[in-house]
């Protein structure tokens, strides 16, 4: 059965049902696959024009949206800032204008500052997609563990998910934050203490995200102290890579110190169940947050979580232009 998909931006989970997401996940489902067939192309978005303005660096979301966009036979043109005319002054409202003004159905874009899609949804006639903005929000990254998970536990709601690291700089961590215990499942976040925000366990309810004093315990999520705790008993090991380009000073004293404190070794991972799976957004920092044990071993799921990326994007870009979700 489909049913039209109400929003046509997608700027992060925030403000998704569970219902929404649900629907993107089936809809991707329905678009798997077409990257194992021998002729990886079908003509679903054919006449499309697809933009992927990146402003930061990036190797598996601006591939996997372009091969998004080219296995649906949309036209996809890819725009990194040193080549585009914000090296030369630019502003960015401006550019987002004159992109807009060459009739493009959806702009893809990625920039360090949050809230940058948000402003470009409100004076674009494209569909703008959130491609991660600051530390704000990554919505595609969330879907595409969302269907890593489902794939290999069948379900999202009841499971135990811990997230560990730097949550502080990670926009990762809220978008899955927002995804999981949306649909029922329960997190645990865990870091050091510099990097863990204070009120992270009283993320906003998505019911009261326009009164700011209203801020409610999530009752799914809580914060523990030390990353065994999170781990303990977890179905899902989620490790955030250590940002240092949004760390403006000194969060912890050496890398080694991190390493030995906060990184993932299998005799950690042993505290989690049996069958738990490991994802990392990636890039990894190997030997540092995650070892190469780990990182290696069968429970890792990092490159299905790539793979599963190619077909949420297929399905963002679908739904963004025009399509219908598929309900199952
Ligand atoms: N996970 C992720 O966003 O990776 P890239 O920075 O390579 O796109």
């Amino acid at each position: 059965m489909e049913k039209p998909y109400r929003r046509r931006d997608l700027l992060g989970i925030r403000n998704l049902s569970a219902q929404d997401i649900i629907g993107i996940l089936d809809t991707a489902e329905n678009f798997r696959e077409i990257s194992n067939r021998e002729i990886k192309k079908v003509p679903t978005l054919r006449g499309k024009t697809v933009i992927n303005l990146f402003f930061e660096s990036s190797t598996r979301t601006r591939t996997s949206f372009e091969l998004a966009a080219k296995r649906l036979s949309a036209d996809a043109v890819n725009i990194s800032v040193s080549s585009s005319s914000v090296s030369k002054g630019e502003t960015l409202l401006d550019t987002a204008l004159n992109l807009d003004a060459m009739a493009p159905d959806c702009i893809v874009v990625r920039h360090s500052s949050a809230g940058v899609p948000h402003q470009l949804a409100k004076v674009s006639r494209a569909a703008i997609v959130n491609a991660g903005d600051g530390a704000n929000e990554h919505p595609t990254q969330a879907l595409l563990d969302a269907m890593t998970i489902r794939e290999h536990k069948k379900k999202i709601e009841g499971l135990k998910v811990a997230i560990i690291g730097d949550i502080l700089h990670s926009r990762v961590a809220r978008s899955n934050i927002h995804l999981l215990t949306k649909l029922g499942a329960k997190v645990r976040v865990a870091g050091p203490g510099t990097l863990v925000p204070n009120d992270f366990g009283h993320l906003i309810d998505e019911r009261d995200s326009d009164n700011p004093k209203s801020k409610i315990q999530n009752p799914k999520l809580e914060v523990v102290p030390k990353i065994e705790d999170a781990i303990e008993g977890a179905d899902v090991v989620m490790i955030l890579r250590i940002q240092r380009e949004r760390q403006d000073s000194a969060y912890f004293p050496t890398l080694r110190e991190y390493s030995i404190h906060y990184g993932l070794t299998n005799d950690r991972l042993n505290l989690a169940k049996k069958d738990a799976i490991v994802l990392h957004p990636g890039p990894m920092n190997r030997g540092i947050e995650i070892s190469s044990d780990v990182a290696d071993s069968s429970r890792s799921l990092i490159l299905d979580q790539v793979k599963y990326g190619v077909a949420v994007r297929m399905a963002v870009l679908y739904l963004a232009t025009g399509g219908s979700m598929t309900s199952s």
